[in-house]
């Protein structure tokens, strides 16, 4: 199977709603509930409502005929960060899951601050939301994706890859592992008592090349500003 990996485009956000509803349900089972569909359009809430901060620097992976089998982002230091929970999601949450599960879901979201990395390695750019279909885990397709998300990292001239993982994902961790990322940090204390507890990840990137990839058939098709660092 020949896959390839390209800058997402607004065209994607279906995709990209599905592929996340399987991150949470694969990182934070039971925390997002209700039919699929439903969930998915909450996600697709988010995506929209972030503009072009949704797409920046996201990727997706396609298979042979082009389907999206995959996704992750890169955030570069001094990015605005993608905002996972952006104004009118509790409404949304409550129009398409219902009072009680988005209650659940917003518990979690809150939790989940309590977490969050604050990224601040000037010369290290945090990888996240990866993700692989479940249908294709287990064949090659992440370190596809991988490859490429650290590919740009290098050719925008950054020496290291970093990423938070949730401690119990240790299937994720073994995958980052043999990649080369070593743990840098584990949240402990309050902070694993308040929230999910997670790991953070290296991976020192061996040299920086000067160009970065290009997208010559997708750039028209693009909405954001690639050229922005
Ligand atoms: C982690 C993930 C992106 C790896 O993609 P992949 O296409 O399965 O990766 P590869 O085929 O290149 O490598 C397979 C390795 O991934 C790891 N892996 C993690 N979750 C896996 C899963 N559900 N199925 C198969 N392999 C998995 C295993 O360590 C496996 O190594 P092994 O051969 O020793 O078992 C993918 O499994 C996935 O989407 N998992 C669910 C979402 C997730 O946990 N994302 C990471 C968030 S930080």
């Amino acid at each position: 199977m020949a896959l390839t990996v390209r800058p997402a485009t607004r065209a994607d956000l279906p995709a990209l709603a599905h592929l996340i509803v399987e991150l949470y349900q694969s990182e934070l089972p039971g925390v997002l509930t209700g039919p699929v569909e439903k969930q998915a359009e909450l996600l697709r809430f988010t995506l929209e409502a972030n503009g072009d901060k949704a797409l920046y620097h996201r990727y997706v992976l396609c298979d042979d005929y082009g389907a999206i089998i995959g996704t992750g982002m890169i955030e570069f230091p001094g990015d605005e960060r993608f905002d996972r929970a952006p104004d009118g999601t509790v409404a949304a949450a409550v129009r398409t899951l219902g009072a009680l599960r988005a209650t659940r879901l917003l518990g979690a979201a809150v939790r989940a601050l309590f977490g969050v990395y604050r990224h601040s390695d000037p010369q290290s750019a945090l990888i996240h939301s990866v993700v692989v279909t479940a249908r294709e885990r287990g064949r090659g397709a992440g370190a596809v994706l991988m490859d490429h998300l650290e590919h740009t990292i290098r050719s925008h001239r950054h020496a290291r890859a970093r990423l938070q993982v949730l401690a119990w994902n240790t299937a994720a961790q073994r995958f980052y592992a043999r990649r080369g990322y070593v743990e840098i940090w584990r949240s402990s204390g309050w902070r694993a008592m308040l929230s999910w507890p997670s790991v953070v990840m290296e991976k020192a990137l061996d040299s920086v090349e000067a160009t970065p990839p290009s997208y010559p058939t997708l750039e028209s098709h693009l909405f954001w500003n690639d050229s922005v660092p």
